[in-house]
């Protein structure tokens, strides 16, 4: 391959099988060969699993640089974003491109507001799970239902129909989480407060009870607000890329939601912070700390050291410096300092970072490793934590989902293969198998 002014020439060694593929510059970050054409007039697919090396959209939200270590909303760097905005505002920039005026949060907030009760009827729906069912099992369940509940914001066309959509799933999303808690419990479901913060209201509906006040401890609120702003957007990571596949099938938003959040579960994207806490309480100790590290190297032993890795940060994710401090306010506020979980955590983190091969392989903590173990000190039981998650980043999912349905370059997703079964071969009856 050579490149040239703009192209990029693609020749097939001992052939005259060649093409001029063009060179496409983003505003900042790798360029790309745009290879739409390259079946066509070559005649060949491209090989990617994982997609490591493949753009599968144009987008202008997020923009990561994970070699230095770099996440920007919009511009905007994500250390900003978490100290100085809030969930509010960077809910809006997300969707919108730009942060609000004082005018705009107000009303952007009221909007939001408006829709933060659901139907009902869909607390029966909830009574058709068993209570020890996984709360990620119940989401998935309830927020696909939801086209059925709201099915007059399903038209995929009409742009009024979309913007209530997203309204409904931002509001929605915490009262369905914190009915999914609730209902694990046999506790009543406590309604949304409108003139709490989204924060604020999450905690309230997920902890008060209905027969004594429940005090909100700003701290945790300003930390649970925090841990939403740091899981917000990331990207076309795989839950968010599964949203835009599903979504690219003209699918409505509620099911494309759902599938994000059916994606999130998986241990090694969203439920890692689940796993981290599973690990650490298994290692237990701080003296059995090098038996793991240990087994996390051997290539024969599948374990990893979870909330250690990142398919694209290959320096220390922005988002757990920001969560290893906010770990440190919750604990001091909550006098927990000396939990012996942490203290195993912050060995872990140590002696990984001193070793040779998680240097080698540039494996820093990711910010599922201290986000679990703040949800744990704010009274969250681990099975809660990508609920959480799949809370915050219900706002990136539908600014994604907005962002691809306006695109006119959108097409329904069809990844192709490099076969490797059997060619033709005739049909044999079953009496003359051998
Ligand atoms: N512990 C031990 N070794 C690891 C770890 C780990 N946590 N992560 C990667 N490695 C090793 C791999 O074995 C591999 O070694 P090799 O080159 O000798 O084969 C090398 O590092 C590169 O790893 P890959 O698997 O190729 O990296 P990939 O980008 O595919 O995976 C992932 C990234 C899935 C996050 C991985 O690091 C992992 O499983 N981490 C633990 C789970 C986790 O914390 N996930 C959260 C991700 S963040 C998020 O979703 C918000």
């Amino acid at each position: 391959m050579s490149k040239g002014d703009g192209t990029v020439t693609l020749a097939e060694s001992g052939t005259k099988n060649a093409v001029e593929l063009p060179v496409m510059s983003g505003t900042v970050g790798p360029r790309v060969i745009d290879i739409q054409k390259l079946y066509g007039d070559m005649g060949v697919f491209t090989y990617d699993p994982g997609f490591a090396a493949t753009a599968s959209c144009q987008s202008r939200i997020t923009y990561i640089d994970g070699e230095e270590g770099v996440l920007l909303h919009r511009g905007y760097p994500i250390e900003q974003l978490a100290e100085e905005s809030d969930f509010t505002e960077v809910s809006y920039l997300l969707l919108n491109g730009e942060l609000p005026t004082a005018a705009e949060k107000m009303q952007f907030q009221n909007d939001v507001a408006r829709h933060t009760m659901v139907h009902e009827q869909l607390t029966t729906f909830y009574r058709g799970f068993r209570r020890d069912a996984h709360p990620m099992a119940v989401m998935v369940g309830v927020v696909g239902a939801l086209s059925a509940f709201y099915h007059d914001s399903t038209d995929i066309n009409d742009p009024h129909q979309r913007t209530v959509a997203s309204f409904r799933m931002i509001a929605k999303m915490p009262t369905i989480a914190a009915m999914a808690y609730k209902y694990s419990l046999g506790q009543p479901f406590i309604y949304p407060q409108n003139h709490l913060n989204y924060a604020e209201n999450f905690l309230n509906m997920m902890f008060s009870v209905p027969c004594e006040p429940y005090r909100i401890n700003p701290v945790l609120a300003k930390a649970m607000d925090r841990i939403f702003i740091l899981h917000a957007d990331h990207e076309q990571n795989a839950s968010t890329s599964t949203v835009r596949l599903a979504g690219s099938s003209g699918a409505n938003p509620f099911a494309c939601i759902a599938a994000g959040i059916a994606c999130l579960w998986g241990p090694a994207h969203g439920g890692a912070n689940e796993a981290v806490l599973k690990m650490l309480e298994e290692i237990g100790t701080v003296d059995r700390v090098p038996e793991y590290i240990k087994r996390a190297k051997d290539k024969n032993d599948p374990f990893r050291l979870m909330g250690f890795g990142h398919r694209v940060y290959k320096n220390y994710d922005p988002r757990a410096k920001v969560m290893q401090r906010t770990c440190h306010e919750v604990l001091d506020d909550l006098g927990l300092h000396d939990e012996p979980l942490l203290k195993l955590a912050m060995k872990l983190e140590r002696i990984a970072l001193e070793d040779e091969y998680f240097i080698e392989k540039k494996l820093y903590p990711n910010v599922d490793f201290y986000s679990g173990i703040i949800l744990r000190a704010m009274g969250f039981p681990s099975s809660m934590f990508t609920v959480l998650f799949a809370v915050a980043r219900t706002v990136g999912w539908i600014a994604q989902w907005n962002e691809m349905i306006a695109d006119p370059q959108q097409r329904i997703g069809r990844p192709r293969q490099l076969y490797l079964g059997p060619t033709r071969r005739d049909y044999v009856p079953i009496g003359t198998r051998g």
